[in-house]
Parts: structure tokens; C-alpha cells; sequence
């Protein structure tokens, strides 16, 4: 099976095996896990933040950055397509209590003057103050676009007029600085705080990164314990996640690489079968159907016939990611599946 799911479906490397197995252990809520301690000074340090905290996941990370930004104010300003608003089961509201304010993006960029009338530095008679703007990179729901550095530092300009915190949710930050050619500092220097994943692209099993400043961190270490994250033996993950660190980053370019094969194969089967620009990422989408009622799971499961494993995203629309276990032939051949499919 080609397996074009998710990222996510990576599995350790024997360097990280190794790793695990060799970790120095502590009781990371008592005293202390010299490896967790190890990942989170790493992880600081290549986001340009002054600490960070290792937590379970993307999700989890996003939802303690809402629960510290939220001592601020009642309302969180996020585009429309926002992971954290579409895909995190709902946390900014039910547990951040968080109002959320959607802003219209394109290609994961939120139009500007929607957001710069949606901040709100204090007490209005109509609502509370904006808590936090967050910003996504690379964008999911998108199709994988990689906002630039110039929308960032917009952003980043308007939330700073108006006093309010920016939250990056960089669950895939490392594919976008690789795509910008760039650090990780960089695209999260417009940023308060940033959330990123180990556990897609970079291959570890598990973990996410959650860096800021030195007191956004104490906080985030209380509101961690909060939400039944505080950790003991974490060691043994975090020993993958600092691998994934430090061996993982720059290889990203090949599956941004062959994401690009993969986009321009099926352009020339029929350029309406995908974005009108590549993402510049490790995402594909297909659109297997103009028709809102077409159901796209039809068509994953008919790829998977051809050995093609994809998921449904959205209306009519499939989602194709490249990561480590997908070479070069199994472009081709998914692209073949593709031609295949419309033939029949
Ligand atoms: C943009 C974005 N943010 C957050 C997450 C959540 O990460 P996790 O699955 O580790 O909770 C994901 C997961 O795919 C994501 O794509």
C-alpha cells in the first residue's frame, strides 16, 4: 500500500529506536526527566522562544496556549479554515472558553482588513477583548500553502497595535521554513507563542513543542497539569522527538520535492484536478468532483483498490500527503492510479 494519508503515519527511525531505548529517565512532574529537559531547551532554541514545554500532541499544545492567552480577554481571531477552530474538537470554546471570531483566509493567509476590524483591544459595548490571534502554518485545511513571512509580520504588526498575543499553531512549522528556505526562528519570530508537532514530517511517534516566553511557560506547565498532561517517564519520547530534531529537518525538502511531482503529474492528467498553485509543501489536494453532493470517499476507496491510500478532505476533495516511506515510484504509480480511475 501507498500510503498517502497523513504524515502522521510515519514511523520511528532506528536512530530513535535506539534513542528510546538508551534514554536517561526522570519523573518529569517530580524532579525532573533529563531528556524531556534536553528536548525542551532544543526546542526553545530553535523556535528563538525563551523556554518550551514538551506535550503530548499538536492539539494539546494549541489548547494550553488558548488556556494562558485566554487569562487576557474573551475572543480569539482565527481564519475560517483554522485547524484549532475546525479540527480541535472544539477546546478554544468549551475549554479555553474562548469565543472564536472567524476571519476569510486564502491559501491559509486571513484577509487583513477583516482582521485588523476583528481585534479588539478591550471592552466594547458588543464583546470582549480579543484574548489572541492565531495564525497557522503550514496551512491544513488549505491544501498545505505556506504563508509568507510578509503576511506573518503583518499580522504580527496589527495584533502588537492593539496589545493582543499572536499563537502560531506550527504543528507542520518545520515544512514551512524548509519551503521558505528559512529557520524555524524566523517564521515563528512573528509569534508569541508556537506550537509544533515531532510526530508528522519530523517521524517521532509522538509530542508536540510548545515554546514562548519564560512565564508563558510556568503557565503553561500549571495548565498542562490541568488538562491530564503532566508526564512522568516522558523521556523515553522525548529521546525520539530530540532525533527527529536533529536528524529530520532538512530532509523535508524531499517530500516537498516530490509533493510538487505529485501536484504537476495530475495537472497534466487535467489542470482542474488540483490547486491552481502547488502548495510549496507536503500537500496535494484532488478534487475529484465540482459537485458539493459527490462523495469523496468513493474515490479514496477506489484508489485504494489500485494500492493508494488517501483521505477525504472537505466536498469532492481528497487530501494526498508525501512523508518518509513514499519514494519516487510511488508517485508515479499514484498518479498512474489517478489516470487509471478516470479512464474506467
Ligand atoms: C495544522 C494542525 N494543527 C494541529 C494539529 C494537531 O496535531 P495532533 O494531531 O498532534 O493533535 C494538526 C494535525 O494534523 C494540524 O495539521
Amino acid at each position: 500500500m501507498i500510503d498517502l494519508r497523513s504524515d502522521t503515519v510515519t514511523q520511528p527511525t532506528a536512530e530513535m529506536w535506539d534513542a528510546m531505548r538508551a534514554a536517561s529517565l526522570g519523573d518529569d512532574t517530580l524532579e525532573g526527566d533529563a531528556t524531556v529537559h534536553a528536548l525542551e531547551t532544543l526546542g526553545a532554541s530553535l523556535a528563538g522562544k525563551e523556554e518550551a514545554l514538551f506535550v503530548v500532541s499538536g492539539t494539546m499544545g494549541n489548547l494550553i496556549a488558548s488556556l494562558c492567552h485566554a487569562v487576557r480577554g474573551g475572543e480569539v481571531v482565527l481564519d475560517a479554515h483554522a485547524h484549532m477552530a475546525k479540527s480541535e474538537a472544539g477546546g478554544l470554546a468549551r475549554i479555553a472558553h474562548l469565543y472564536p471570531v472567524s476571519v476569510p483566509s486564502t491559501r491559509g493567509e486571513m484577509d487583513l482588513n477583516v482582521l485588523a476590524d476583528s481585534l479588539r483591544p478591550g471592552f466594547s459595548r458588543y464583546g470582549q477583548p480579543t484574548a489572541m490571534v492565531c495564525v497557522e502554518t503550514t496551512h491544513n485545511h488549505s491544501g498545505g500553502y505556506v504563508p509568507s513571512l510578509a503576511y506573518l509580520a503583518d499580522v504580527r504588526g496589527l495584533a502588537a497595535h492593539a496589545g493582543i498575543a499572536v499563537h502560531m499553531d506550527g504543528a507542520r512549522a518545520f515544512n514551512a521554513a524548509v519551503s521558505l528556505g528559512t529557520h524555524l526562528a524566523r517564521v515563528a519570530a512573528y509569534c508569541d507563542s508556537v506550537t509544533f508537532c515531532l510526530s508528522k514530517g519530523l517521524s517521532a511517534p509522538m509530542g508536540s513543542i510548545l515554546a514562548g516566553s519564560r512565564e508563558f511557560i510556568a503557565q503553561a506547565r500549571t495548565f498542562r497539569r490541568m488538562v491530564g498532561g503532566g508526564l512522568r517517564q516522558a523521556g523515553i519520547m522525548a529521546a525520539a522527538g530530540k532525533v527527529a530534531l536533529d536528524t529530520m529537518v532538512e530532509r523535508l525538502a524531499e517530500d516537498h520535492r516530490r509533493a510538487r511531482r505529485l501536484w504537476q503529474g495530475l495537472a497534466d492528467l487535467d489542470p482542474t484536478l488540483v490547486d491552481p498553485q502547488p502548495s510549496g509543501s507536503n500537500i496535494v489536494r484532488l478534487r475529484v468532483s465540482e459537485q458539493r453532493t459527490t462523495d469523496a470517499s468513493a474515490w479514496a476507496r477506489a484508489l485504494e483498490q489500485h494500492g493508494v491510500q488517501t483521505r477525504a478532505s472537505g466536498t469532492g476533495m481528497l487530501r494526498l500527503v508525501t512523508h518518509r516511506h513514499i519514494e519516487d515510484a510511488h508517485i508515479e504509480l499514484a498518479i498512474a492510479a489517478v489516470a487509471r480511475i478516470r479512464e474506467a
